[in-house]
């Protein structure tokens, strides 16, 4: 039986889903599973029984938000912080992981069909040499072109570069922080903290966070697009710089001939373009040829 699909909401819980969706949905949500050793302590079972029960809810989740219609499911299930825990802990940390993801992993083929995405995330603890020196090289090599360097250029260089940003990030068992977990991606996500321990929570308490996305919606809209907004002109004003300096160069007034301008606007914004495409798919090799030595290493 598949691990996610396993059973259907119930009449209540469809009744309230389609209500909630009639309003703004999440396309994307980031969970922060917190609170499963304290959920043991408190049902008195074993810590392992903990994260067990926090793996299964995972699965129960992903299953609400199927139902939701909501596509895209980024979870925080393991922190480099969390290597500091026992052995014993972390081992069986990684067999869970090892034995639920790839039950997950499985089932892709079949979730595909649904619109469904999974990809696992990491957050190294040291930038591997070569990353580092690839970007010495293009710090190096971009030393003329300033304006190549930009936030939309940060993003594009992070392992989230292919999915949108959360719209929701959601933590649980009342802790108030993010652990390191997205920082850049939800610097405009509506952030919700939930007191209840992620073993046990529910289908109402997902209801309760969309709402509060629902409820914060114009106001997170906003903020978006002035951002949005903010960065293209600041990207505007760089190359138009730029272009000016270029005409003064070639011994134009500042102002220039506006065909002129026109060219090397549109010559400056195709070559910045060609620029970055070769620098991210040199950074993407380096990347493929690194966790390929890093699977021949572990395995
Ligand atoms: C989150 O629960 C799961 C992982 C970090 C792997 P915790 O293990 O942090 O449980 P609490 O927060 O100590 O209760
Ligand atoms: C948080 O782990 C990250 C996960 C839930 C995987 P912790 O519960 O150990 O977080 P901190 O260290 O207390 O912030
Ligand atoms: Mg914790």
């Amino acid at each position: 039986m598949s691990w996610i699909r396993e059973g259907e909401l119930t009449i209540i819980e469809r009744f309230c889903a389609n209500i909630i969706k009639a309003g703004p949905m999440p396309k994307h949500v980031a969970f922060i599973m917190d609170g499963n050793r304290r959920y043991a302590q408190k049902c008195h079972v074993e810590r392992q029984q903990g994260h067990s029960q926090g793996f299964d809810k995972l699965a129960q989740t992903l299953r609400w938000c199927l139902n939701l219609g909501i596509r895209e499911v980024t979870v925080y299930a393991f922190s480099i912080e969390n290597f500091k825990r026992s052995k014993e802990e972390v081992d069986g940390l990684m067999d869970l992981a090892r034995q639920k993801f790839s039950r997950l992993l499985e089932e892709q083929e079949n979730l595909k069909k649904h619109g469904v995405c999974i990809r696992v995330l990491g957050d190294l603890p040291l930038l591997p040499l070569d990353i580092q020196e690839l970007i010495a090289q293009a710090v190096l090599a971009t030393r003329n072109y300033n304006n190549d360097v930009s936030e939309s250029l940060l993003d594009k260089c992070l392992y989230t570069n292919n999915s949108p940003d959360p719209d929701l990030l959601i933590r649980t068992s009342g802790e108030v922080r993010l652990s390191d977990f997205l920082l850049w991606q939800t610097s405009h996500s509506c952030l919700v903290f939930q007191s209840v321990l992620w073993p046990e929570y529910s289908f109402w308490n997902l209801c309760e966070a969309i709402l509060r996305f629902q409820m914060n919606y114009s106001a997170l809209q906003k903020a978006r697009d002035s951002y949005t907004e903010e960065r293209r002109r600041q990207q505007m004003e760089r190359d138009q710089a730029y272009v000016t300096k270029k005409l003064q160069q070639e011994g134009f007034a500042s102002h220039g001939d506006s065909r002129r301008r026109r060219t090397l606007l549109q010559k400056c914004t195709a070559m910045r373009e060609e620029r970055i495409q070769g620098f991210l798919q040199a950074l993407e090799h380096k990347r493929a040829d690194f966790f390929e030595r890093l699977c021949t290493v572990s395995a």
